[in-house]
């Protein structure tokens, strides 16, 4: 990969006298990972057979997942990792910028980072987020402004009356929305382009029951998307969820309420499909789904893809089966997306991580979820992702 190629050029004089950094390189997974680059030369172009490689995780990529899709490509960040220049965020930086050119604050815009106490607000981190983006050209997702899982410890014991505690997330998330529409690139389009306003209604097919069902009620949701669009007349509003494409039932419930938003002209523009995958599941209510969600005429954002190797705890290294098995989810996801969304209808595609220690699901090195090695090496994965939006079929 050419960021490979360049970085030992670029930053050679730079990281000598560098610190080692904030973040601890963990254990090799995915198979041995010295020798990045055996091309010693950064002036060779890449070849393009893609797997000069010898081990068989890895590959030396030849395109940028950006350069390939004809939609945006997003990661996650946080403002501490934007901040540092310690080598290891120097180069995920470098990458960053390289593949993609979308982002996503992986918790730092939720509002258990930001709503700090009644009517007050700290958008320093999202700030910062968003003057990265604006410097290098990025878009940024807002995610997420309700989520179950993300509120702040005075509003969970929040002791008012229902109606100072709708009053008091009714204010969080227009101040919140207003705030981060005030960001222009130079021709005056918004650097947050979107946002998810709720996230995980659902749990199966039924409304999840959480502080916000009991205190606001069942239809949270719709106040929430209405409350956004008064903050903001043109941001994109997202529905966000998990397992839409292996539950049939949550994915039922997720189209009937976009039909019911349409009728009651509850404002939506976009449906994220969180896309935590396994090796091998789904399989064939994959794209079934992708074209469900895509029915609904709404934007279609694959919003957290990344897919486990080892859901299971069945392998205690990953296995180039196991690897192979997930190359090719990483390409169907890209293919289905790709292939089945209308032009129109492709906000774009997000991944969840870029180092497998970086993941969610690293889960102390028993799983190897996602593009790039500890070593910021190409996974095989990565290849399958673009032969995948290449509109290569894995099938
Ligand atoms: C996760 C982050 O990756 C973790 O760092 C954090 O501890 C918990 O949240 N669905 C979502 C994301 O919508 O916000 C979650 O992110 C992963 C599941």
């Amino acid at each position: 990969m050419k960021v490979f190629k360049i970085i030992p050029i670029l930053l050679v004089g730079f990281l000598i006298g560098c610190s080692s950094g904030d973040d601890v390189t963990g254990p090799q997974v995915g198979g041995p990972t010295e020798g990045t680059d055996p091309d010693p030369d950064p002036t060779t172009p890449p070849t393009d057979n893609g797997s000069d490689n010898s081990d068989p995780f890895t590959y030396d990529a030849t395109q940028n997942l950006k350069d390939v899709a004809s939609f945006p490509i997003g990661n996650i960040v946080s403002a501490s990792k934007l901040a540092s220049v310690s080598s290891d965020n120097t180069t995920f930086k470098t990458l960053l910028n390289q593949e993609y050119n979308s982002i996503t604050a992986e918790n730092d815009m939720k509002m258990g980072n930001m709503f700090t106490g009644p009517d007050t607000y700290d958008f320093s981190d999202g700030d910062a987020i968003v003057s990265y983006a604006s410097a290098n050209g990025l878009r940024v997702h807002g995610h997420a402004l309700i989520w179950h899982s993300s509120i702040p410890g005075w509003l969970n014991n929040f002791e008012g009356t229902d109606e100072e505690f709708e009053a008091q997330v009714e204010g969080y998330v227009k101040a919140t929305v207003a705030h981060f529409a005030e960001a222009t690139d130079g021709e005056g389009n918004p650097i947050v382009a979107s946002w998810d306003v709720v996230n995980e209604y659902f749990d199966g097919a039924s409304v999840r029951t959480s502080l916000f069902t009991q205190r606001i009620g069942a239809d949270f949701h719709k106040k929430a998307f209405q409350w956004a669009r008064e903050a903001d007349p043109d941001v994109k509003l997202f529905y966000n969820d998990y397992n839409i494409a292996g539950e049939v039932g949550k994915r039922n419930s997720i189209v009937n309420m976009a039909s019911e938003f349409d009728a009651e002209d509850i404002p939506i523009d976009g449906i994220g499909m969180q896309m935590h995958l396994n090796h091998d599941w789904p399989s064939s209510d994959l794209p079934i789904a992708i074209q469900d969600i895509a029915d609904t005429g709404l934007l279609v954002h694959v919003s957290e893809l990344d897919v486990k190797a080892n859901y299971s705890d069945d392998i205690d290294e990953l296995t180039v089966e196991r690897a192979e098995a997930q190359e090719v989810q990483y390409q169907r996801a890209g293919y289905y997306y790709t292939t089945i969304v209308p032009q129109t209808q492709q906000f774009g595609l997000t991944l969840w991580g870029f180092r497998d220690q970086d993941s969610w699901l690293y889960d102390g090195g028993s799983d190897w979820p996602l593009l790039y090695d500890n070593d910021f090496n190409t996974k095989i994965t990565h290849r399958g992702l673009v032969a995948g939006l290449n509109g290569e079929s894995p099938e």
